[in-house]
């Protein structure tokens, strides 16, 4: 039997050094992986000192302490209901989550994160190698309740705002990093496997009966491709569910956070891998500008002077 060459696959050389072509799979079929800390190589003692610090932030942004297995030490309210977790949620009352926002400024361990080889080598495989640029840097602090997406689980993808048809590409992609277990009555991620394949949004009441909870341990990383139907189930255990989001786009969607405007440059050099960090951030883009940036003729100089 003749012996014909394979031809060649197109995935990144990037991705096999790195040994994903599992996840790539999975991400392919199911629009979602959990990828374990073998793989993305981030040790547990980081994910100690992740948790460390958001714990501090919450306290701080709070005002009462927070532990893992307690969440907050005090009861909380909302002053308003004008958060984007708050819209989305058909529940009022008691809040049992919110967001610490703009991570990557607070610490050089949460922008080591959001540049790990493994997490940007799959959503460059989702987004495109040359498009990818981040869009957010968030923490979800989660605590026993059942404030948070409601009967519907909150189920959307999140590329949802940009206009249809969608195409096979992401437009935007998210990874969810465990600080803790996600368990179905921890409240863990839920999502529908394979309805990125839809290139639409969910549609109710058939996406909420197909959920299911993506049960993964503490240290793992879950990827998922921004058409990915997704949402959270109510934690109904005591303690806390945190994880971090780091989310990214196409350089042509806009980011939730400025980090392409704001992001402190000093910052960006003090981390793991300045370069892929100014790249992903989008120093050095040409959109948007801020000021005239084509060139303009002007005469020649000879027929200036004739
Ligand atoms: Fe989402």
């Amino acid at each position: 039997m003749t012996d014909f060459p394979r031809s060649p696959t197109k995935m990144l050389d990037e991705l096999k050094a790195l040994g994903l072509e599992e996840y790539v799979l999975q991400l392919e079929i199911d629009g979602l992986a959990v990828v374990p800390v073998e793989a993305h190589g981030v040790p547990l003692e980081a994910f100690d000192e992740l948790e460390k610090l958001l714990l501090d932030r919450a306290a701080t942004l709070v005002g009462c302490k927070f532990s893992v297995d307690r969440g907050p030490h005090l009861p909380l309210e909302f002053q308003s209901e004008v958060g984007t977790l708050a819209s989305i949620s058909e529940d009022r009352g008691e809040p049992s989550q919110f967001l610490i926002q703009q991570l990557s400024s607070l610490d050089r361990r949460f922008r080591d994160l959001a540049v790990n080889p493994a997490a940007v080598a799959l959503i460059r495989h989702m987004i495109g190698p040359k498009a990818t640029r981040f869009s957010s840097h968030n923490s979800f602090i989660k605590w026993q309740g059942d404030y948070g997406y409601g009967s519907s689980l909150g189920l959307h993808a999140d590329q949802m705002a940009m206009p249809m048809p969608w195409g096979r590409a992401a437009l935007t992609a998210n990874t969810n990093w465990c600080l803790s277990d996600y368990t179905l009555e921890g409240g863990a991620l839920a999502y529908v496997p394979g309805s990125h394949r839809s290139v639409s949004p969910p549609s109710f009441p058939g996406a909420t009966q197909k959920a299911v909870p993506v049960e993964a341990p503490r240290g793992s990383m879950i990827i998922f491709h921004g058409a990915t139907w997704h949402g959270a189930f109510p934690r109904k255990i005591p303690g806390m569910r945190i994880s971090i989001a780091n989310y990214y786009r196409h350089m042509m969607v806009t980011s939730q956070e400025d980090i392409q405007g704001k992001f402190d440059r000093e910052l960006a050099n003090d981390c793991c891998n300045p370069e892929l960090f100014r790249e992903l951030a989008g120093f050095s883009d040409r959109f948007p500008y801020g000021e005239a940036s084509e060139l303009i003729p002007n005469v020649k100089e000879v027929a200036r002077q004739a």
